[in-house]
Parts: structure tokens; C-alpha cells; sequence
């Protein structure tokens, strides 16, 4: 279905006003010991969505306990938690916008002082490069999941979106890119197990597929949308050895669930695979018949052609979407776009 970006859009009963997505973005304004989130959330999301955006996927939001990277994120697994997302999906659903909240869990990007003393978890004990977001300590080694531990992890999955449905989001996101927990199960470097989640592709792909399948009984198929990416947070390095492969084996998943809606992403929308000729985005389009997410340091124009060429369905913009609550009516008044804002610029928009 080619259209324009400002064209409404329809995944099955779910209607999205127009194509502008608004990217999930970590801010680490949540409390950092509740997991709850307060009025300024509410009022910051809600602006995006009193401009005009079609759909706003969250911030990373953690599945349980274990799942966080950093200090403020907010979490979906206590009462408190799903009662303080109440008011920030009430607050968006004043206006046409849809809002779907993103499940997260870091895996082993995490530090004890960041999880109340508990060790980081991972598919195996194979520790990550690098420092932990504001803590500034390099990764904590994890701790490997037993066979039982990684079922127990399917079901916060389920729990979570189950708990996001309560909280009044229109769907889910699942979080499987830039090196988290699904991601470490998926790449072979952080994954040697020797259980049905380990080995081979298909094996390494079992916690995202079985994932799919407990979230669909609480979440409709047409509301999950998944993220992937071959970009890992923590291994800037990183590449798949055969991108179509992988591409392929993943979108079999999407379509075995019968899902609608994929989330791939890369920094430079457009930019070629180091092992393939095509970008990210063309592999998707050519293994996925549904709808595609653009994104990554797309101009605004770029995003109006992107749409209009039907390289992809909708448009998500991250950074544009902070500098610029008024996103939306800037696009459909052709005035300036910046990620960067003089103070008193700032002031007006806010
Ligand atoms: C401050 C910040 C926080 C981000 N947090 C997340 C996140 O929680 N989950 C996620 O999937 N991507 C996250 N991203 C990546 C964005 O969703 C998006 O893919 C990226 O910013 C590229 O789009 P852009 O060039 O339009 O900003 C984050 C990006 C930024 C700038």
C-alpha cells in the first residue's frame, strides 16, 4: 500500500492516523527505585501525541527485576508500575495517536549496583566489552540461564505485555536488536549453549520464537511489532556473516506468527550490509510482505519519498522527535526541522 506519509494507515483493527512514528527512546526519567513512571512522562509523551504523531513506541521498558541497563527505566511488572503507565496512555489517547510500549531486558549490559546486588543474566557467562551507561563500571560477567530460568524469562515476557495491555498501550514491541537479551540469544558470539537454545540458527532464534508465541495469547498479532538489528550496542564490530540468512530465518518467524509488523534497525537508513549489497531495510522488504518501519538519521524528505517509492509503510524518527515535540506539524508545514534549538526556541515549543 503506497500513500502519503500524512496518509492514514491500517494493520488490521489497529488505525494509525498518519505514518510518523515516533522512535523508542531511552530517557531514564523514570524513578529509579519504583520503576514508576510520573506526570512529566505522561506530559512529554502526550505532547508528541497532542502534535499529531500517528504512533509512539516507548522507551525501553523493563520486563522484570533483572532487565535494566542503566539507572530511571522504567519497568511493567509491579501494580504501581502498570498504574503509572495508565496515565501517560490516557494522557496520548486525548489525541488520535496509538502508543505501543516497548519490552526490554539488557542481558548482560548491566552491573549488580544497577540490579539491587543481583548479578546481570545472559544465554551464556560470556562477558560484554565496555562500561555501563552512567555507572561507568565496565559489564559485570553474567550469569548463564538454566534451561528452567529461560522458560521462567518467556513468561515475564508474557507477564509484561499482558501488563501493558492492562495499562492501556495499544500493543507491544518487543525488543530483539542492539545486543539485549533476545540478541544475545541470537548471536553466536554471546550464545554457546548446549540446551534447544543454543547451536544452531533456528536453535538461537527459539527464545524469540517462543517469545512471539506466549505474547500473542495476551497481545493481537497485529499489535506486536519486533525489533531487530544487526548493529549491537556493545560490539560496534559486529556483522552477520550471511545478513540474508539471517534476515530470512527471522522474518520466517514474524510470518509463522502471523504477525504484522517489523522494526528493523540501523543508524543510516539506506546504508549497504557489510556482507550484502542491499540495506537492511531492501532485505526486509524483499523476505517480509507486511509492514516495514523505516528509521535511522532519516530528513524529513527523505521519509515523504521513503514512503511514497513504497520502500517501507511507516516512519520513525528518534532524536528529531525530542528536539521537536511538534514533529508532525512541522512536516505538514514544510518549516524548519533541527536537532538543534536556540534556549528561547526551546521554550516556545515546550
Ligand atoms: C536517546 C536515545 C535513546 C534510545 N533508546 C532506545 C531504546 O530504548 N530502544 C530502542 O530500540 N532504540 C533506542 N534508540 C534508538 C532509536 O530508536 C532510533 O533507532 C535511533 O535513534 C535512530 O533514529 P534517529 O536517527 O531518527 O534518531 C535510542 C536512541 C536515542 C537517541
Amino acid at each position: 500500500m503506497t500513500g502519503s506519509i500524512f496518509s492514514d494507515y491500517k494493520i488490521g483493527n489497529l488505525t494509525l492516523d498518519n505514518r510518523i512514528v515516533m522512535a523508542p527512546m531511552t530517557r531514564g526519567f523514570a524513578d529509579n527505585e519504583t520503576g514508576e513512571v510520573n506526570y512529566l512522562i505522561a506530559d512529554y509523551y502526550g505532547k508528541r501525541a497532542r502534535y499529531g504523531a500517528g504512533l509512539i513506541i516507548t522507551e525501553g521498558i523493563a520486563i522484570n527485576e533483572l532487565a535494566k541497563g542503566t539507572y530511571g527505566i522504567p519497568g511493567i511488572y509491579t501494580h504501581r508500575q502498570i498504574l503509572s503507565w495508565k496515565k501517560v496512555t490516557q494522557e496520548v489517547h486525548q489525541y488520535k495517536t496509538k502508543i505501543f510500549a516497548q519490552l526490554w531486558h539488557v542481558g548482560r549490559v548491566s552491573h549488580q549496583d544497577i540490579l539491587k546486588g543481583y548479578t546481570p543474566v545472559a544465554p551464556s557467562a560470556i562477558g560484554a566489552n565496555g562500561h555501563v551507561h552512567r555507572l561507568r563500571k565496565p559489564f559485570q560477567a553474567p550469569k548463564s540461564l538454566s534451561n528452567l530460568e529461560v522458560y521462567q524469562l518467556i513468561d515475564d515476557y508474557k507477564q509484561a505485555a499482558k501488563n501493558a495491555m492492562e495499562a492501556g498501550f495499544d500493543g507491544v514491541e518487543i525488543h530483539a536488536a542492539h545486543g539485549y537479551l533476545i540478541d544475545q540469544f541470537i548471536s553466536e558470539k554471546t550464545n554457546d549453549r548446549q540446551d534447544e537454545f543454543g547451536g544452531s540458527l533456528q536453535n538461537r532464534l527459539r527464545f524469540l520464537d517462543l517469545i512471539i508465541k506466549e505474547v500473542k495469547e495476551v497481545v493481537p498479532k497485529n499489535r506486536i511489532s519486533i525489533r531487530i538489528s544487526e548493529k549491537k550496542d556493545d560490539d560496534k564490530g559486529y556483522v552477520w556473516e550471511c545478513p540474508e540468512e539471517m534476515v530470512c530465518a527471522i522474518t520466517g518467524i514474524l510470518s509463522k506468527h502471523q504477525l504484522k509488523i517489523a522494526h528493523p534497525s540501523v543508524d543510516n537508513y539506506g546504508d549497504t550490509l557489510q556482507n550484502d549489497q542491499r540495506s537492511l531495510h531492501e532485505l526486509f522488504r524483499q523476505c517480509w510482505d507486511e509492514t516495514l518501519i523505516a528509521v535511522g538519521n532519516i530528513d524529513p524528505n527523505k521519509g515523504a519519498a521513503i514512503i511514497e517509492e513504497n520502500q517501507a509503510d511507516l516512519i520513525a524518527f528518534g532524536q528529531l522527535f525530542i528536539t521537536n515535540p511538534d514533529l508532525v506539524i512541522r512536516l505538514r508545514a514544510n518549516q524548519k526541522i533541527s536537532l538543534y534549538y536556540s534556549k528561547e526556541q526551546l521554550e516556545c515549543l515546550h
